[in-house]
């Protein structure tokens, strides 16, 4: 049995979680409102909210676990990539804290932290290697290949902007505020999904691109705006569903031709993006008609958390994979 505190710093959530092997005791989220007012996260104000939340987040998270911290086997923290400045405030308190325990440090890559997030034990069933996995976050848009945990295979990236991404700037020109992924949700339940329609590009295999749907929502609102300074207000609810439905439909279109052409037949999300009401129904609807298995994370695991970086630490440390001290951040890329 090993007990794990898992640290996640790498934008803008100030994340501690406590776990005992696969399963989570505590997964405290310090969220930082301060970039609400600026529709983006501001870098510098996010490390400053990270130095302020580190060590109240993490004694959170112990208390609510009822561990001390000599009941601790080691320190997982999220490496990359991420923001820097986010980062390194994470990276230093997990490697300060390891070092005056005496206990190992294990580094978390944080898209696998996502993917990985399907193996915390919450009585439901876990996937089988192999499996095919869409990360889908502010940052990330990827269809993935999961042989085994740390033997994962891009299928498939964006070649632009982030889903995520999409739809907060989406959002934004609706002036819906930041972030605006569960704004949009919500205002779609309300909405006609096929009152617009919007292109979405031919792009090769299972690559994205979203930059030309945020160029065409930008020029179609333009265009009605000038007709109808009003347009926005009195249709939300169906501007929100119509994009909605073109952005979901999109991702769900190519891993399902993913899961096909692989023969894969289990299929699950990842990822802020994944919390998305119709990406996860469209999910089941898939799943449903090929009998294929569907895998959805608890809302919790969706977002930036530190219980994902726990669970990914946790098979690392099964492994003997340890961190060195001397290793810094990385802000792209995998390693
Ligand atoms: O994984 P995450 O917390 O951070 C990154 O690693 O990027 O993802 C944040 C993204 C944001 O773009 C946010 O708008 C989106 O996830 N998001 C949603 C929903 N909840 C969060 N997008 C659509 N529908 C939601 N319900
Ligand atoms: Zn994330």
């Amino acid at each position: 049995m090993t007990t794990i505190l898992a640290i996640e710093s790498s934008c803008d959530d100030t994340s501690a979680a406590v776990l005992r092997d696969d399963h989570v005791l505590s997964n405290v989220i310090a969220s930082q409102k301060v970039h609400e007012q600026y529709g983006g996260v501001v870098p510098e104000l996010a490390s400053r909210a990270h130095q302020q939340n580190i060590i109240p987040v993490v004694d959170a998270a112990l208390r609510r676990a009822g561990v001390e911290r000599d009941g601790l086997d080691a320190v997982g923290f999220t490496r990359g990539p991420g923001l820097l400045g986010s980062l390194l405030v994470g990276v230093s308190f997990a490697k300060s804290f390891a070092t005056a325990l005496g206990i190992p440090l294990v580094e978390v890559n944080h898209l696998q932290a996502h993917v990985l997030s399907h193996f915390i034990d919450n009585g439901g069933p876990r996937p089988q290697f192999p499996f095919i996995c869409l990360l889908v976050s502010g940052g990330h848009t990827q269809i993935l290949l999961l042989r085994d945990y740390f033997d994962i295979v891009q299928l498939g990236t964006t070649i632009d902007d982030a889903a995520g991404e999409a739809i907060d700037k989406a959002a934004k020109i609706m002036d819906l505020g930041y972030p605006g992924g569960p704004v949009i949700d919500r205002l779609a339940r309300e909405g006609n999904p096929d009152a617009f329609r919007f292109a979405t590009p031919h792009i090769a295999g299972y690559d994205f691109s979203f930059s030309g749907i945020k160029t065409s929502f930008l020029y179609f609102l333009r265009d009605r705006l000038a007709e109808d300074p009003q347009f926005i207000e009195k249709n939300k609810a169906d501007l929100c569903a119509s994009i909605q439905r073109t952005i979901v439909g999109f991702l769900i279109k190519k891993t399902e031709r993913a899961a096909l052409d692989l023969g894969v037949r289990q299929l699950a999300i990842a990822g802020g993006v994944s919390a998305n009401s119709l990406l996860r129904s469209e999910l089941q609807r898939v799943c449903a008609k090929h009998r294929w298995q569907a895998f959805i994370p608890p809302f919790e695991y969706c977002t930036d958390n530190a219980a994902m970086v726990g669970i990914a630490a946790h098979f690392k440390y099964m492994k003997g994979e340890l961190a060195d001290l001397a290793l810094p951040p990385y802000t792209r890329g995998t390693r």
